[in-house]
């Protein structure tokens, strides 16, 4: 059956994809493929060599669903506590959809980024012992990664209103053409220390923009909050 999205206000627009409450649970998501942003457009904008790589490579429901099964596989569940969990395609009327876990707060409505949070609260130290932890963990598990931007982690607050976790829900997989996987581990290791340097750089450049008037982009701003119907 084919699920009807079209109707549906999205919560989020990332660069690539839109993310929709899966319109029969409420605790899962569908992201599927920018209708304005082509598979072949993204590709027409990837360099050399990366330009050389079948289209397929650059769908990132397909690749995020390929590197969930392998983290599994590798890690179990341990993984998705950092991690939001997959659980495979759906057909819908905006084209092939990659449901996963739908990561909310205590409160019911759907988690911010750690981008927009940064935004509205500056670098607290609840929300650095929060960063800190997921850096352990990804270097303690050498998860393999892109670049860890700060749309692509979720803050998920308890009832309190307190940070639980963070969560990764974007940009996992290999950067380059090769696995990490492959790599001797400290050579993993030593790339996942520069990922996390680099976040660091992120965060300090956003807490340099917080006297702009308006948020910087429009990546990591919620469209609505999964509660109220938009
Ligand atoms: N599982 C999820 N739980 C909560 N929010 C999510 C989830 N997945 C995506 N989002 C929100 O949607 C935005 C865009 O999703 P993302 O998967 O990063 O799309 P893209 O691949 O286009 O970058 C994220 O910045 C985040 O705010
Ligand atoms: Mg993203």
């Amino acid at each position: 059956m084919t699920i009807l999205l079209a109707p549906e206000k999205p919560f989020a627009r990332g660069g690539n994809r839109l993310c929709f409450v899966h319109p029969d649970d409420d605790s899962l998501c569908i992201k599927v493929r920018r209708p304005d942003f082509t598979l072949a457009d993204r590709r027409r904008k990837k360099g050399f060599p990366k330009n050389l790589k079948p289209l397929s490579a650059f769908d990132d429901n397909r690749e995020e669903w390929r590197v969930m099964a392998s983290l599994q596989k590798r890690y179990g569940d341990l993984v998705f506590h950092h991690v939001s969990r997959c659980f495979g395609f759906v057909d819908t009327d905006m084209g092939r959809g990659l449901v996963s876990e739908l990561i909310r707060d205590g409160s019911g409505a759907i988690s911010q980024t750690l981008k927009k949070v940064i935004w509205d609260e500056a670098f607290t130290d609840e929300c650095r012992t929060a960063v800190e932890e997921l850096s352990r963990f990804w270097e303690g598990n050498l998860v393999p990664s892109r670049h860890l931007l700060l749309h692509n982690i979720v803050v998920q607050r308890d009832i309190q209103g307190c940070i639980e976790r963070l969560v990764v829900i974007d940009g996992l997989g290999s950067a380059g053409l090769l696995p990490m996987s492959i790599f001797p581990r400290v050579f993993q290791r030593n790339k996942i220390k520069k990922k996390i340097a680099v976040m660091h750089g992120r965060i300090e450049t956003l807490l340099g923009q917080r006297h702009q008037a308006s948020f910087p982009g429009y990546h990591g701003l919620l469209m609505h909050d999964g509660l109220s119907s938009p």
